[in-house]
């Protein structure tokens, strides 16, 4: 069924377990993440992004997914990820998403609340969730120093006062997570104390993290030994997310880690057997790479397993 985050989310913080929003782009995605959330029964987001869409088109995302409703029978939210804009989150409800974020975090403070307010009250007018977010994801090549990248976390008390005043339902916060494969330079580190203060501020509030792939070693490795080139890629580890799950996170997007995992078979595929030129024979290996990882996160990570 193609339904809100609202139930899983009160679910997630009841029995202290995270659910997976994985990003998706073609058919192989769609159907290695769902095949994944069946096997493991599990409640799923499939998050597509502005650049998502664009690549695929709303019609083809919706009509995939609703084939894979067709064969599975597990809650499944459609959700706009990053959404830039009014008119794009909108474009969204109006095309059957179930989600929508509205990420206004570039945005000050007052504007970021004007903003995903305006989001708020037409997606509740069409019984669509929001997702909104609040601090700014560092880049590992931001070379910020301390006191900068503390200006960057979340401040728990904005959080209470953003939550309140915009009636989003569920944020997106800054603990030192970043988007995109490179991570970390020295140690991972995540702010728990942070989260703990916003937890203890909006405890009935589902908290989300972006940027929140283990940039998984083994794909890395596949990569780089069949002709890629991603020195020093690095992610948050397994421990740290599950920590997360346990503390009061309901949703981890997870988009790195399912394209290394694509592009690890791939290049494999490429190198070992050089005569194959038939699509399935290398998009298939990725499917099933991503399947893979969809199911380790959920069942030894984020602990949604059984909780369909
Ligand atoms: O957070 C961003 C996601 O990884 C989506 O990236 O805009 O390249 O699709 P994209
Ligand atoms: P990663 O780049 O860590 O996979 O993060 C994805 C994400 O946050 C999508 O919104
Ligand atoms: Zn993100």
């Amino acid at each position: 069924m193609l339904v809100t985050s609202t139930e899983m989310f009160k679910k997630s913080m009841e029995e202290k377990f995270a659910i997976g929003a994985f990003n998706i782009n073609n058919m192989e995605f769609v159907q290695a993440i769902l095949d994944a959330a069946a096997e493991e029964n599990s409640p799923v987001i499939l998050q597509t992004s502005a650049s998502a869409i664009k690549y695929a088109r709303i019609p083809y995302l919706r009509k995939m997914i609703e084939a894979g409703l067709e064969e599975h029978d597990i809650p499944v939210v459609l959700h706009l990820d990053h959404g830039p804009d009014f008119e794009t989150c909108k474009m969204c409800v109006d095309n059957g998403y179930t989600s929508v974020m509205f990420d206004g975090s570039k945005y000050d403070f007052e504007e970021n609340i004007r903003l995903t307010k305006e989001v708020v009250d037409y997606a509740h007018s069409k019984g669509v969730v929001v997702e909104a977010e609040l601090g700014k994801l560092a880049g590992v090549e931001d070379d910020v120093n301390v006191s900068d990248s503390d200006a960057m976390y979340t401040d728990p008390e904005q959080a209470k006062e953003f939550v309140e005043r915009t009636g989003c339902d569920s944020l997106a916060i800054a603990i030192g997570t970043s988007h995109g494969a490179y991570k970390f330079k020295g140690e991972a580190k995540l702010r728990f104390d942070i989260l703990e203060k916003i937890k203890a501020l909006i405890p009935n509030t589902p908290i989300v993290l972006h940027g929140a792939s283990t940039v998984i070693q083994e794909y890395v490795e596949m990569c780089n030994k069949y002709g890629g080139n991603m020195p020093g890629a690095k992610g948050v580890p397994d421990e740290m997310l599950h920590e997360a799950s346990l503390r009061g996170v309901s949703k981890i997007n997870v988009d790195t880690d399912l394209r290394l995992a694509m592009t690890g078979g791939i290049r494999k595929v490429f190198t070992e057997n050089p005569e194959v030129f038939d699509p399935r024979k290398y998009m298939g290996v990725g499917r099933d790479y991503i399947k893979d990882t969809v199911k380790h996160k959920m069942k030894d990570v984020f602990g949604c397993s059984n909780k369909a």
